[in-house]
């Protein structure tokens, strides 16, 4: 059993660079099976769990998928011979049922079991369906809850998302991008991930408008052909390197980012009375003291992100007087609060709401990682704690964080990776 074994208290200094985003490649990967070619990404975080999964699926359908680099992997379509993927590989990653959507944009059916993924509550895949018989899918969940999708001939036709759903979107866009005529999604999610993948569609002979607004226009193609594509920097992950730095009153150059998708981060840590500076590929985050207290409510982007709420809270968890979040997309996101209470932490949810009163100080504690955010949160609170803080359950965080134990031992952290045998012998008891 691994953990993290982090000594609190370290100003963070230095640089540090954020890999490819994870949220991009697990459908920018799934959708090299639309053609019949090579495709070769670059800036692939490839040594994430996630991102390692997602080619093995690749793989057991037939794709022939290498690593060129260690962040650059060639996937090789052509001899794909199968549009089925078995729970053994989706009970792994949410994202797995972009496998749906893009074999059935390939063969005109699909089978996938239905996905796993961080318990954030009630994860339905009731848009996708609608997407995909907006298509003309017909669409059955089998007993053994395996996704059936099957048309005689994909056409496109107009789709309202009644929510909005990043992969419901990324699904839609996949299996529409062959699909005879148009396809127009309306209420689309906005994320710079469903622009990245429109890109690299687009790249790959596609047709498709209006990516990063809320009404996307897919015409469909043909055909599409391989191509070498670089995918856009991890928003969560410079996110959270972001509050990392606020956190321990530090001064970190976080490089190798797109500013304008760290803009509500930004601001909130500005309200807080962290001096941010933005340049072209890089953010400079110094801690100021103290911070200020603030509100946050989570929604789709442009919006603050969910996925930096669990980070953020932490942060909170130390402020000048009271603050409020409310979290706007998901039934179940403050699982993790119950380990900050442990290291001192005075926060009360209600339902969708938290209300976080500031302490001086966190203290270390063993502490678990409930999921990926949840994760990266108990990290922030281990650095800035007083003391030793033990994370346990780090495979959530290896998900989605590439080399993050290297990455802040640059910035000066105390944090190790152990490997400790599990002295009751009982694994996940909780
Ligand atoms: C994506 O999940 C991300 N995952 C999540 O990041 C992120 O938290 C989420 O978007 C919101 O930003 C990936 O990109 C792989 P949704 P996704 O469909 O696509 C409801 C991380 O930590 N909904 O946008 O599963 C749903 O219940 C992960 O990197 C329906 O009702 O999220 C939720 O309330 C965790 N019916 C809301 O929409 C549907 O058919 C948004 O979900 C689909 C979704």
């Amino acid at each position: 059993m691994e953990k993290f074994v982090i000594n609190g208290g370290t100003e963070l200094h230095g640089t540090v660079n954020i890999s490819g985003a994870k949220n991009a490649a697990v459908a920018i990967i799934p959708a090299a099976v639309l053609c019949d070619d090579i495709c070769v990404i670059e800036n692939i975080p490839s040594s994430i769990s996630d991102v390692v999964m997602m080619m093995r699926m690749l793989e057991s359908i037939g794709a022939k998928v290498s690593l060129r680099n260690k962040s650059t992997i060639e996937i090789d379509s052509r001899t794909i011979h199968s549009d089925s993927v078995n729970y053994e590989f989706t009970k792994h990653l949410r994202a797995s049922y972009y496998l749906l959507g893009a074999l059935l944009g390939r063969y005109s059916h699909a089978k996938v079991a239905m996905p796993g993924g961080c318990d954030l509550g009630v994860r339905p895949i009731d848009q996708h369906i609608k997407g995909f018989e907006a298509l003309g899918a017909q669409v059955n969940i089998e007993e053994n809850a395996i996704v059936d999708a099957h048309a005689e001939e994909l056409r496109g036709g107009p789709v309202y998302l009644d929510v909005v759903s990043v992969g419901a979107t990324i699904n839609i866009m996949l299996a529409a991008v062959k699909a005879k005529g148009m396809t127009v999604i309306e209420n689309a999610a906005k994320e710079p991930h469903i622009v990245d993948l429109a890109n690299f569609l687009n790249t790959m002979g596609a047709d498709i408008r209006g990516a990063g607004t809320d009404t996307i226009k897919i015409r469909g193609v043909e055909s599409l052909h391989g191509c070498t594509y670089s995918i856009i920097p991890d928003q969560i992950e410079a996110g959270t390197y972001m509050l990392a730095a606020a956190a321990t009153n530090g001064d970190v150059i976080i490089n190798n980012v797109i500013p304008k998708h760290l803009e509500s981060i930004s601001t909130k840590l500005l309200e807080c009375g962290v001096k941010v500076e933005e340049y072209d590929e890089c953010i400079r985050v110094c801690g100021n003291g103290r911070i200020n207290r603030c509100n946050i409510k989570t929604m789709p982007h442009p919006g603050f992100p969910t996925d930096m709420q669990p980070q953020m809270a932490v942060l909170l968890s130390v402020a000048k007087g009271t603050s409020i979040i409310s979290e706007g997309i998901w039934e179940n996101r403050y699982r993790y609060v119950e380990q900050l209470l442990r290291m001192g932490a005075s926060i009360k949810v209600d339902g969708k709401l938290a209300v976080i009163e500031g302490v001086e100080y966190l203290k270390g504690a063993p502490v678990r990682a409930d999921d990926l955010r949840a994760g990266a949160a108990m990290i922030i609170a281990g650095l800035m704690a007083h003391g030793t803080t033990e994370i346990e359950d780090i495979l959530h965080i290896d998900r989605g964080y590439e080399n993050v134990v290297e990455k802040l031992t640059g910035l000066g952290a105390d944090i190790q990776r152990i490997d400790v045998p599990d002295p009751t012998g009982i694994r996940n008891a909780g």
